[in-house]
């Protein structure tokens, strides 16, 4: 019998008693498959996985994805992306450093974008008996139903564009600046023309529709989100800023503290989350999957 317990107003739930280490019988699974998708995010603490039970877990939701980054992902198990400021021998990064700098969900450049990921804490930095990096989650179906009904209606008919290659230079100026005020980062100076030939641009409803929960969410994301078509780049950039600001307030946010061996999964469709980057040079060691969604239309 598994206990979940609420956490945030419109998000967040810690789940308990289950061990992920194990097959979970078809019962048990269905409960905890039903407590994500109804609270958008859940954790479990005190868990000790290897990277294989790590796959067999997230996989029994559906197909998981190999990140388009071959650098960061974990060697002998490429469906795990390795998030990390740590360094091996030779001064190389073991994995991407710089993952959630601006609000996003994961692969939603995708024609598949990803349905749901699942993070294990493998190593928390921690200062003064304070845990540090933590993760901010938003629910998008949370600020679309507070939005006016004229508003809900005029979005329902726009389209926006997530594109990899504009986020890729983004990331990389918001790393520029990182360095010029001393900050040190580990991270891979820039994608290769291999890497964005493999993840065109992709256009899609600013509205989606949960398939699973059919709740209606805010498709749009600081981090992949180029612009809203239809309009100039000044009135997108504009438009966005609102929808931004709307999305990210605190009333539709959960903050998780992380502690090592938690396993906390997300649903990309109906949350978008931001790293926090307070701990550098303590080391932080995590490990995400990811799994495919449906295709967007
Ligand atoms: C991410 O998946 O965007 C990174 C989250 C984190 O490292 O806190």
């Amino acid at each position: 019998m598994i206990t979940v317990t609420r956490i945030g107003k419109h998000l967040g739930a810690e789940i308990s008693g289950v061990d992920l280490s194990q097959p979970l019988d078809d019962n048990t699974f269905a409960q905890v498959a039903a407590a994500f998708f109804d609270n958008e995010v859940v954790y479990f603490r005190n868990q000790s996985l290897t990277p294989a039970q790590q796959i067999a877990f997230t996989r029994r939701f559906g197909v998981l994805e190999a990140h388009v980054r071959k650098e960061s992902r974990l060697g002998g198990h490429d469906e795990i992306f390795v998030l990390s400021n740590k360094l091996d021998a030779n001064g190389k990064a073991i994995g991407a450093q710089d993952a959630g700098r601006f609000w996003h969900s994961d692969l939603s450049y995708k024609r598949e974008p990803s349905m749901l990921s699942a993070l294990y804490s493998v190593e928390i930095p921690v200062k003064d008996g304070i845990a540090l990096g933590n993760t901010y989650f938003a629910s998008t179906t949370a600020a679309f139903n507070a939005l006016p009904d004229t508003m809900k209606q005029r979005l329902e008919h726009m389209r926006n564009v997530h594109s990899y290659r504009e986020y890729r230079l983004k990331n990389y100026a918001g790393q520029q600046e990182d360095e010029r005020r001393g900050i040190r980062t580990v991270q891979e100076h820039a994608p290769t023309p291999e890497q964005l030939a493999s993840v065109p641009d992709t256009e899609m409803n600013v509205v989606r529709v949960h398939p699973v929960t059919q709740r209606k969410c805010l498709f749009i994301n600081e981090g992949h989100t180029s612009h809203l078509t239809g309009m100039s780049r000044a009135e997108s950039v504009a438009e966005l800023a609102k929808l931004y600001a709307h999305m990210t307030q605190p009333e539709f946010i959960y903050g998780h503290s992380w502690r090592p061996g938690d396993l906390l999964m997300w649903d990309n469709i109906a949350v978008q989350h931001k790293a926090t980057f307070d701990y550098d040079p303590l080391p932080r060691l995590m490990y995400r999957t990811t799994v495919r969604g449906p295709a967007v239309i």
